[in-house]
């Protein structure tokens, strides 16, 4: 089973405002709401995908339920930690006559020392070898930011896989902890290397940094221009795949999602290529971070080209 896990998850609030303007009465076209945050986000596309998930993390307050309720009718299973506080409703507001997307994040609830006891009880219960946790995302405030590098190590302890996908001091302190996949994207990579990555040869040896630091794969995503896959084999660049991109949001998550599926699998980092740049192909043809079309997907993986690079 692959446990995904939200510290900070949302309801996204999508309103469609045409012509929106500061300091008047706007009328919406339409809205929707969604559960968001990364973990979500990447077991919404496990289940897309055809796979299972547990989704965890903490949920709060009204906000809670409906993100819960959403999950439940999106089929996706779930197990989370209930805080007090009210979990996180995220506002993203599209004009579609200027083609603006503009967000409004709001912070979202404390987290106590004892919900994060909770939480750890349930993330672990029952898990051992065969498991895949994701570790993806960022941490809310009561969380200190060598969370996912201890819980790392205790899922390795289990004899269960981990894959990291964050950024700042819980990459870094979670790198350390030697996760058995990482996927920072090339602006994450540079932040941990201390500058700004400039052309494939340094984004490659950052990442066999990384695996000489004790990471077991390293997959860059380089958005558009495809995604650099590294591990002690070998090390292959994706080609991006030329589409007419809706929103890139959650692209990444696809691919975290789709390297989940490999990693439950058992595949070697060469196999785990074209579905993950495939899947996130689909994932920009889907407005906001609604989940990837599992047929788009699978077309776009037969379409997928890398090279073996020296
Ligand atoms: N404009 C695009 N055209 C084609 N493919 C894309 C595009 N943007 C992203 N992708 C695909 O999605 C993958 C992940 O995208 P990206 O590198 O932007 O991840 P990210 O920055 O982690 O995204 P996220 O915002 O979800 O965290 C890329 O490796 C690529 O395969
Ligand atoms: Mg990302």
């Amino acid at each position: 089973m692959i446990r995904t896990v939200t510290l900070n998850p949302a309801l996204d609030r999508s309103v469609s405002v045409p012509g929106l303007a500061l300091d008047r009465v706007n009328r919406a076209s339409g809205s929707r709401v969604d559960p968001g945050g990364k973990g979500i986000n990447v077991s919404k596309v496990i289940k897309a995908l055809g796979g299972r998930s547990l989704a965890l993390g903490f949920l709060g307050g009204r906000a809670g339920d409906l993100l819960a309720q959403g999950l439940d009718d999106l089929g996706v299973a779930h197990n989370f930690t209930r805080i007090a506080g009210e979990t996180r409703t995220n506002l993203k507001l599209d004009d579609p006559r200027s083609g603006t997307h503009t967000d409004i994040n709001e912070t979202g609830p404390t987290v106590a020392p004892l919900d994060l006891v909770r939480l750890e009880s349930a993330l672990f219960e029952g898990a051992g070898p065969g498991d895949v946790f994701v570790f993806s995302g960022s941490a809310p405030a009561g969380v200190e930011p060598g969370i996912y590098a201890a819980w790392i190590r205790r899922a390795r302890a289990l004899g269960a896989l981990s894959l990291l996908d964050a950024d700042g001091e819980l990459l870094c302190r979670g790198l350390e902890a030697g996760p058995d996949l990482a996927k920072p994207n090339e602006e994450e990579l540079g932040r941990l290397v201390g500058h700004r990555l400039e052309g494939r040869d340094e984004i490659l040896a950052a990442a066999r940094g990384l695996l000489a630091a004790g990471v077991g794969r390293v997959v860059v995503s380089l958005g558009s221009e495809g995604a650099l896959f590294v591990d002690a084999a070998g090390a292959y660049l994706a080609r991006g795949i030329r589409v007419e991109a809706v929103s890139t949001v959650g692209a990444g998550d696809t691919m975290v999602a789709a390297l989940a599926l490999g990693l439950e699998k058992g595949e070697s980092l060469e196999k785990m290529i074209a579905p993950a740049v495939g899947a996130a192909t689909a994932a920009v043809l889907v407005a906001g971070s609604g989940a990837c079309d599992p047929k788009a997907a699978a077309r776009y993986a037969a379409q997928v080209t890398w090279e073996a690079l020296p």
